[in-house]
């Protein structure tokens, strides 16, 4: 195990299990769990794939009930896992924890999810907590349009008093954030990582500034990210080494790893540095012969 720190935001390069029983009991605040989902995809040294279901959903219960101890008692998790395997988590979790919403994710695609059944277009996420008579919940930070009515300038009229509708309203549980795509600023090289949109939600309601977040299956690390620029403090545990290179490049942690340099990845579309190289000598002999050209005809 490898841990790398800077200004309280800690990446620890290791095995979650592990990880995790070197965290202090009961000094975190919020836990953003998105493990493998045993549905086999393809990590950089993994094999997302369990020999069982059984097997899967008994790593799951060792790294949950450590997380559910490394929570403060005011603390809050969200889990995610594949829809298959959220029914076994909701039954574990709820015997130990109060789940307060069963969250959809959903988002669209343009490409064809299936043929002969209904494509998946949804992820589960279950919002728990410790006691619920005692957690954060930042409802102002996370307000929306309240489309109907608001949009339309409706008043309501069964109200005793006729009032206008709301504008704004806590989201519900149903979530419309769009998927990282390739061409997005955010995209990274990795088969899951999670849209910042989607982690902003969760960390502005769910801590406050100071508060300690962690990511036990951090992959592209963003929720230390989104931890970061909300001035939380992160811990984010991963096991692959390219994706703890991501993460000490996305947190300003090191520009450097054994030796490498720390880049993000350049997309198909991107000059490389060669033609960049290329393109600004180019433009610098330009602007040498405009100015000469300028000094020659005013000489002249
Ligand atoms: C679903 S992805 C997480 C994606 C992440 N939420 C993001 O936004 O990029 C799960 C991650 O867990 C990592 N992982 C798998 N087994 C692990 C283990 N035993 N300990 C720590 N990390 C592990 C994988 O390498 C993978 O990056």
């Amino acid at each position: 195990m490898k841990v790398f720190e800077k200004n309280g935001h800690k990446i620890i390069f290791g095995d979650a299990v592990e990880a995790l029983e070197a965290i202090e009991d009961g000094s975190v605040d919020l836990i953003f769990a998105d493990p493998p989902y045993n549905i086999g995809k393809k990590f950089v040294d993994l094999a997302d794939k369990w020999e069982s279901d059984d097997s899967y959903l008994s790593w799951c219960y060792k790294w949950l009930t450590l997380c559910i101890n490394k929570l403060k008692s005011n603390g809050t998790m969200y889990v995610m896992t594949a829809t298959q395997n959220m029914p076994h988590f909701d039954i574990f979790l709820r015997n130990k924890m109060t789940i307060l919403s069963r969250i959809v994710w959903y988002y669209d695609s343009s490409s064809v999810q299936a043929r002969k059944y209904f494509g998946s277009l949804y992820e589960p996420i279950l919002h728990c907590v410790k006691n619920p008579n005692d957690y954060t919940f930042n409802a102002q930070d996370i307000l929306v349009q309240a489309r109907t009515g608001a949009v339309r300038k409706l008043i309501d009229y069964r109200k005793p008093v006729p009032t206008v509708y709301n504008s704004k309203k806590v989201p519900g549980n149903v979530w419309h954030i769009p998927r990282v795509r390739y061409r997005m600023d955010e995209y990274e090289n990795h088969p899951t990582q999670k849209p910042i949109a989607l982690l902003e939600r969760i960390v502005k309601a769910s801590s406050n500034e100071g508060d300690l977040v962690l990511d036990p299956f951090s992959g592209t690390f963003t929720t230390s990210y989104v931890a970061k620029e909300l001035k939380r403090r992160s811990i984010g545990i991963e096991i692959s080494e390219e994706y703890i290179k991501i993460g000490l490049r996305r947190l300003h942690i090191a520009t450097e790893f054994n030796g490498e340099r720390l880049r993000r990845e350049r997309k198909t579309y991107e000059p490389s540095e060669n033609e960049n190289q290329t393109a600004l000598s180019l433009f610098e002999k330009k602007s040498k012969w405009n100015t000469s050209s300028r000094k020659r005809s005013k000489a002249s």
